[in-house]
């Protein structure tokens, strides 16, 4: 990808991004699924492309494919969890946008649940948490980027998944507020990192939104070799 104007800041680094929402199988034709569009995800994946990365999205979602990135296609979390512990070990950036479930049933039926059954009872049990496994085994050098989305005590919940997950960078956004979040173009989100003030990025265009994460991401990687 070509950009006359911008920084190339991200040339020739891998960057490695999750988008959408997971979809847990309750039957042959059933999910659990989630609001999330994918939107934040791809914006964030075009703007790291559009600086020079090589951009991988492993996605849940049937968006195109940015100028400059690949898509991997996934549905569930399990799935998403065995593409990013594929591509992660190689990547200079990874991006968790995705909105994993929590929790999935814990046996999917592989015929269709009939109503003459009666109401099922669905026993869910929890997911892996992608993320955090990625923390752990983090190699070095690699800035490792998390969301959250919250609708109470905001700043805590992302401190403390900041810290909980060994992330280099969380970006917190309000899923009560209006315009922000899920199914909109627009969002407001604060950046949390290690050691720093938080800084909130105020309503803007997802694309824009992007673009102050990856101005944090490069600041993070020059840091690291400062
Ligand atoms: N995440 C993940 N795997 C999961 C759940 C979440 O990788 N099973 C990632 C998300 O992609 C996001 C970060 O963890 O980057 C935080 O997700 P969030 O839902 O805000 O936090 P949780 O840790 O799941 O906690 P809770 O939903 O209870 O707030
Ligand atoms: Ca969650």
């Amino acid at each position: 990808v070509e950009r006359l104007l911008g920084p190339r800041d991200l040339d020739g680094v891998h960057v490695v991004v999750s988008a959408g929402g997971t979809r847990e199988p309750i039957d042959a034709v059933r999910v659990i699924a989630n609001r999330s569009s994918g939107k934040q995800g791809y914006a964030v994946a075009a703007e790291a492309a559009a600086r020079g990365a090589s951009v991988t999205i492993v996605s849940t979602v049937d968006r195109p494919a940015p100028v400059g990135a690949a898509v991997e296609r996934v549905e569930t979390a399990a799935q998403m969890q065995s593409a990013m512990e594929r591509l992660a070990p190689s990547a200079g950036v990874v991006v968790m946008a995705a909105a994993v479930a929590d929790f999935r049933p814990a046996a999917a039926v592989d015929r269709k649940i009939k109503k003459h059954d009666g109401v099922p009872e669905i026993v869910l049990e929890p997911t892996p948490d992608i993320l955090a496994g990625l923390g752990a085994n983090k190699p070095a050098g690699q800035v490792l980027v998390g969301f959250a989305a919250e609708t109470d005590d905001m700043a805590a919940n992302a401190q403390r998944k900041l810290v909980a997950k060994h992330l280099d960078l969380i970006v917190a956004n309000d899923v009560a507020a209006d315009a922000t979040g899920f199914q909109h173009d627009t969002n407001a989100v604060t950046l949390f990192s290690p050691d720093q003030s938080p800084v909130e990025v105020p309503l803007a265009d997802k694309r824009q939104i992007a673009a102050a994460v990856i101005d944090r991401v490069v600041a993070l990687r020059r840091a690291a070799t400062d």
